[in-house]
C-alpha cells in the first residue's frame, strides 16, 4: 500500500492521476485538513506536521509515502529523508513532487526531444511558503544550471479554490507579475490545488507558454519508480481517504471539488 500525503484536498488531483496510471495499486490518502493551509506556515511547522502524517501512514502499513504537497516537498522532504527516515524506518521510502517535475522539465529538449531547443525560462506558480523557500529553483538549477526559473506566489488561491470563490483575479495578478520577468517557455503549477484553476492560468498566460501537468508527470514518475522497486507495488485498486479534519465536512468539500462522492474517514 502506498501512502499519499497532502495538507488537504489538493493532493486528490495527484491521487486521481496515480489511480489512472496504476489501477491495480492500493493507496491510502491522508489530508491534514485540520492544519491546512501549509502555504502560510513556517518551515519548522510544516516539517513537524508532515512527520506526524507520515508516521500515521507508516503505522497503517505504507512502505512508501508520496508527499504530494509541494509546500511539504519544499520545506520538509529533504530534512525528513536525510535526518529522520534512516534512523526510524530505513527500509521505507519518502518521495516528493519536485524531482519528477524537474526531471520532466529539464529532460525536455535535450533528452526526450533530441534536436529541440532547451527550455530557457520556466514560471513556477506556488504557495507563498514554497516560493519563499527557493527550493524548487535550487533543485532545478542543479540539473539545468542555465534554466531561468521565475517563482511566483499566488496568495489566497488555495483558499479561493477550497471555498469555491472566483480565482481569475488572483491568477491574473500572479501571472501579470511573473510576466514582468519575460515570457516563459513553460508554466508549472507547483501546488496540488492549482489544477483546479488551470483554465484561468491558460487564459492569463501567453499562447506560446505551455502548462506542465504536475499530477500527470508525478504519476508517470511513480509508475516508473515502482517498475524499478517492485517491493512497494501491490493490491487490487483499493483506496481509503483519511483526514485530520471533520470527515463529513471534508467529504462534502471533496465532492464539490471533484463532482463525485469521495468519502473521508477520521485519521
Ligand atoms: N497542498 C499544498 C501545496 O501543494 C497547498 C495547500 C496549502 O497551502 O496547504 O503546495
Amino acid at each position: 500500500m502506498i501512502g499519499v500525503f497532502d495538507s488537504g484536498l489538493g493532493g486528490l488531483t495527484v491521487l486521481a492521476a496515480l489511480r489512472r496510471a496504476m489501477p491495480q495499486q492500493d493507496f491510502l490518502y491522508l489530508g491534514d485538513n485540520a492544519n491546512a493551509p501549509y502555504g502560510v506556515r513556517t518551515s519548522a511547522d510544516v516539517t513537524a506536521l508532515t512527520k506526524s502524517a507520515i508516521e500515521r501512514l507508516f503505522a497503517e502499513g505504507c512502505g512508501l509515502v508520496l508527499i504530494a504537497c509541494n509546500t511539504a516537498s519544499a520545506l520538509a522532504l529533504r530534512t525528513l529523508q536525510q535526518e529522520w527516515l534512516p534512523t526510524v524506518a530505513p527500509d521505507r521510502r519518502l518521495l516528493g513532487v519536485f524531482v519528477p517535475l524537474i526531471e520532466a522539465l529539464t529532460g525536455r529538449g535535450w533528452q526526450d526531444q533530441p534536436g529541440a531547443a532547451p527550455l530557457q525560462k520556466a514560471a513556477f506558480f506556488a504557495t507563498p511558503a514554497t516560493v519563499k523557500s527557493g527550493t524548487f529553483t535550487a533543485e532545478a538549477q542543479r540539473l539545468a544550471p542555465d534554466l531561468t526559473v521565475i517563482e511566483q506566489d499566488c496568495p489566497g488561491l488555495v483558499d479561493a479554490i477550497e471555498t469555491g470563490n472566483p480565482v481569475d483575479g488572483i491568477v491574473n495578478r500572479a501571472v501579470a507579475t511573473a510576466l514582468k520577468g519575460g515570457k516563459p517557455d513553460v508554466a508549472l503549477l507547483g501546488c496540488t490545488h492549482y489544477p483546479h484553476a488551470e483554465t484561468a492560468f491558460r487564459e492569463a498566460l501567453p499562447a506560446g507558454t505551455s502548462i506542465m501537468s504536475q499530477p500527470q508527470v508525478v504519476a508517470e514518475s511513480l509508475a516508473s519508480y515502482l517498475e524499478r522497486h517492485p517491493q512497494f507495488r501491490g493490491g487490487t485498486g483499493w483506496l481509503d481517504c483519511l483526514t485530520t479534519g471533520d470527515p463529513a465536512h471534508v467529504s462534502a468539500r471533496a465532492e464539490a471539488l471533484f463532482q463525485r462522492a469521495l468519502p473521508f474517514d477520521a485519521a
